[in-house]
């Protein structure tokens, strides 16, 4: 089936070469000349796993190209997702729209056949009502649908979470061919038996709000418990093994340390508590404020644990930050947790040298007063202490051997509780988690 994806972030470029993959004929619109000068060219613009090579083979057989232009695609198919970003508004907690408003405004007047819009993007409740009634007086003689296909895909696993997803969620208003197409383009995913839930648009937008507020409640769940942990001299990570048996609680998603980041989780609570407050029903999501207040408490705290390590003052001494992506197997920093800790260390007066696999870039950009080093061993180099604060896998390789003779001080926070604490005990170094 031909279909055009427009958006083409980590979300967009994902499900558009996925699509292809599936079998589909894909054009992709970007708005951004750089982004989409290297998709055109087969590369991918961030990290992510695999994503590479897929984009290319899909470019280079022509089944997936890259536009600028809405004619084209409105010319090209009339199946269209969206999946542009849908970010915190400035000084607000609800969610900007400017984005899907302005691909749904630019794409339907163009429309000259009939067509479906299917939304990927994270939207508020109620956001599809608004944009078919929007749909309806913008198209020409043509009648345009309009549905919702949450996204649930995580970074560093995008690919296999878009082509072998748990679920499949549709939010049409029925009457339309929503279903149907979806079934046909995802024939693929349910034929390995993967549910297919078919809801009314505010289930389905719920569906994902929903799954995102349980996820960071959960991470904010044992964080919490870590507080009374530190107080109490318990070991929270033993206390999550043990609870997580319980099939009723699991394990996943119950690792306490610094807390959730990145461009999704802190921004859809907001939004959700936001939107749940514009329908009347703030009280219920009024527990997503402790959530969000638990999670940002973690960068706090992490800055006295610092603090306290260097010896009561982080003025003067130099800490190393392994780590400055939102979680590992990705270069995503928005609202990276790391970073935060690596300014508020800075601004205390310490001098701080990063490094992260694969982040270095975005880090650069976003923080460009933070110093950069090109190694785990060079950020180390004289530091007073050594924060491990995204659980990459050549941070959880790295032994005390690799840099005890370049620090300072052998003093480690592991802000991930991802480290062997005995073995860097052995070596001499302080350990603190
Ligand atoms: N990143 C994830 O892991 C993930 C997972 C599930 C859902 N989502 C949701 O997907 C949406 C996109 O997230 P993302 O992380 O891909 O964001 P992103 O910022 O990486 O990508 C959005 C892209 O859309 C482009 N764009 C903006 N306006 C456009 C327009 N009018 N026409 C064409 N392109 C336009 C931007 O230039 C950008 O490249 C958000 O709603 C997000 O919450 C993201």
């Amino acid at each position: 089936m031909r279909m055009v994806v427009l958006g083409l972030g980590y979300l967009g470029a994902t499900h558009a070469a996925c699509m292809a993959e599936l079998g589909h004929e894909v054009l992709g619109i970007e708005v951004i000349p750089e982004k989409r000068a290297q998709l055109a060219a087969g590369e991918v613009p961030f990290y992510e796993p695999g994503l590479p090579e897929l984009l290319r083979r899909h470019i280079d057989s022509g089944t997936l190209r890259v536009s600028d232009s809405y004619a084209e695609a409105a010319d090209f198919a009339d199946v269209f997702f969206i999946a542009v970003g849908t970010p915190q508004k400035k000084g607000e907690y609800s969610a900007d729209l400017t984005f899907v408003d302005a691909a749904v405004e630019e794409l339907v007047p163009l429309l000259s056949r009939d067509a479906l819009i299917l939304g990927k993007s994270t939207v508020p409740v109620g956001t599809t009502e608004r944009l078919s009634e929007r749909v309806d007086d913008l198209a020409k003689d043509v009648k345009v649908e309009i549905a919702w296909n949450p996204e649930f895909l995580r970074e560093g696993y995008a690919i296999n979470d878009t082509l072998h997803p748990d679920r499949v969620v549709l939010g049409a208003f029925g009457g339309g061919r929503a279903e149907e197409t979806c079934r046909e383009i995802y024939q693929k995913i349910i034929d390995e038996n993967t549910p297919f839930l078919l809801t009314d648009p505010p289930t389905a937008e719920l569906v994902k709000t929903s799954a995102n507020a349980f996820l960071a409640t959960k991470i904010s769940f044992i964080n919490a418990i870590a507080e009374v942990c530190e107080a109490a001299g318990a070991d929270v990570k033993a206390i999550a093994d043990a609870i997580g048996y319980d099939a009723r609680i699991g394990r996943r998603f119950l690792n306490a340390g610094l807390g959730f980041g990145g461009g999704c989780l802190p921004k859809d609570i907001r939004a959700f508590m936001a939107r749940a407050g514009e329908l009347g029903a703030a009280e219920a999501l009024s527990f997503l404020r402790e959530v969000d207040n638990v999670n940002m408490r973690r960068r706090t705290r992490m800055v006295e644990v610092a603090r306290e390590v260097c010896g009561g003052t982080l003025l003067g001494k130099r800490i190393a930050i392994l780590g400055a992506a939102f979680k590992p197997e990705s270069d995503d920093v928005r609202d990276s947790p790391a970073l935060n800790v690596a300014g508020q260390i800075q601004l205390q007066g310490a001098s701080v040298s990063v490094y992260d696999p694969r982040a270095m870039e975005n880090s650069r950009r976003q923080f460009p007063t933070l110093d950069y080093a090109t190694s785990a061993i060079e950020a180390c180099e004289a530091a007073d202490a050594v924060l491990v604060l995204t659980e990459w896998d050549e941070f959880l390789r790295l032994q005390p051997s690799d840099i005890s003779p370049v620090v300072r001080n052998k003093n480690i926070v592991d802000g991930r509780l991802c480290l062997n604490a005995a073995a860097w005990k052995k070596d001499g170094w302080s350990y603190r988690g």
